[in-house]
């Protein structure tokens, strides 16, 4: 059985009622990997920063300063913009309504809301969620650079830009990561944590352990690429349905049918490589010596999804897209399929505990 509402940001049993104090929000973290570390000596490596900084209150930098705080770490949430620190209260608040209100108070207790980007200068992390824009991000930085003391590390949460190009604002290369947070921040586990060419060790240890200690599951892309792991094989997944439906092939609702109960429901728990060793690999070899040279190669986006831009039609948030939408079916599906992926990944990290 799913235990989402009481274990949305893996609330350990023990302190799921009215914690007395603060030992109460310094929860276990629910990665698998993050308890097994436990098992052996206790370094500075696997201890959390605990002054962190997120810059960018909108969807994501909500989100991640929601989830911090949540498990006793203190967090400045700075962005200048009128308006949006109010707006971001409201979602964090929306955010942990499955606690009561005592609760709910003191993770929003922990989170310092600023418009300024001094108030980062006292912490050990800075967490970048500014919209995406090169000279945006760079810029703050720079700024970030000359206020925060050298111990301070950097992580840019970038959909895709260059970690490099970012990076190169700054005198502290090798202590600036990218740590790409999936949507919704404080429900989806994994955390891509990306090199630039200077990133040291420490640095990577250190920010990792932060990460694990949020109870997420942090992984290393090694080189700077566009789109780091998981976008390049969303975009191949997607390119292929849009190649698919442009052809006539199925509709969208089927196309989605075939993906949601075949390659996903398998994919949560295996994924594309530990699956082909499942189903072998000469057969893997045999299909793609005939099926590689038929599948979809183009290098723009296709007619269907520049037409699809150009008419408006923008998905969820413009009422059409793929299908259509209401406002009511749109709030439905983000709140129903939140609280149903928190579910999904609490007990799929239940099962990979265990594994
Ligand atoms: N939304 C997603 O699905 C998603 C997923 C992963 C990564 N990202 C990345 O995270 C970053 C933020 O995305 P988002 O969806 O939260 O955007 P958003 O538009 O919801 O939020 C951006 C916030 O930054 C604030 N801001 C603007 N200028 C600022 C400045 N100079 N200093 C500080 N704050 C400033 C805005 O007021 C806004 O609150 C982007 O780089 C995006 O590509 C987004």
């Amino acid at each position: 059985m799913f235990v989402y509402r009481t274990n949305r940001f893996f609330w350990p049993a023990a302190h799921r009622k009215a914690p007395s104090d603060e030992t109460a929000f310094l929860l276990v973290p629910a990665c698998p990997r993050a308890s097994s570390s436990r098992k052996h000596q206790a370094s500075h490596m696997d201890t959390p920063l605990r002054n962190l900084a997120v810059i960018g209150a909108g969807a994501m930098g909500s989100g991640i300063a929601a989830l911090f705080a949540s498990k006793g770490l203190n967090v400045v949430l700075i962005d200048p913009v009128d308006g949006a620190l109010d707006r971001a209260l409201k979602t964090i608040e929306r955010q942990l309504n499955v606690y009561a209100p005592a609760e709910v108070q003191q993770v929003i207790q922990r989170i310092r809301m600023e418009q300024g980007l001094e108030a980062a200068a006292a912490s050990d992390l800075v967490i970048e969620a500014v919209p995406e824009n090169l000279d945006l991000k760079r810029g703050i930085f720079a700024k970030l650079d000359a206020l925060c003391p050298p111990h301070t590390l950097f992580a840019t949460n970038t959909s895709g830009l260059s970690i490099n190009a970012i990076a190169s604002a700054v005198q502290r290369r090798d202590r600036f990561v990218g740590a790409h947070f999936f949507t919704p921040a404080d429900v989806i586990p994994l955390v891509e944590v990306v090199r630039n060419d200077d990133t040291s060790e420490d640095t990577v240890a250190k920010v990792m352990a932060t990460l694990r200690f949020g109870g997420k599951r942090p992984v290393l892309v090694r080189q700077d690429i566009p789109g780091f792991i998981a976008n390049r094989i969303q975009h191949a997944l997607a390119r292929e349905a849009i190649s698919l439906l442009e052809k006539g092939v199925a509709s969208a609702e089927d196309i989605d049918e075939v993906v949601k109960w075949s390659l996903g429901i398998r994919l949560a728990l295996s994924g594309p490589l530990e699956q082909r060793d499942m189903n072998g690999i000469d057969v893997h070899y045999a299909i793609a010596s005939y099926l590689y040279k038929d599948l979809e190669n183009r290098t723009e986006p296709s007619d269907l999804l520049k037409s699809k831009v150009d008419s408006g039609h923008l998905g969820a948030k413009s009422g059409q897209g793929f299908y259509t939408w209401s406002p009511e079916r749109r709030e439905r599906v983000l709140r129903e399929k939140s609280a149903a992926l928190g579910e999904l990944a609490a007990w799929l990290n239940g099962k990979a505990g265990g594994s």
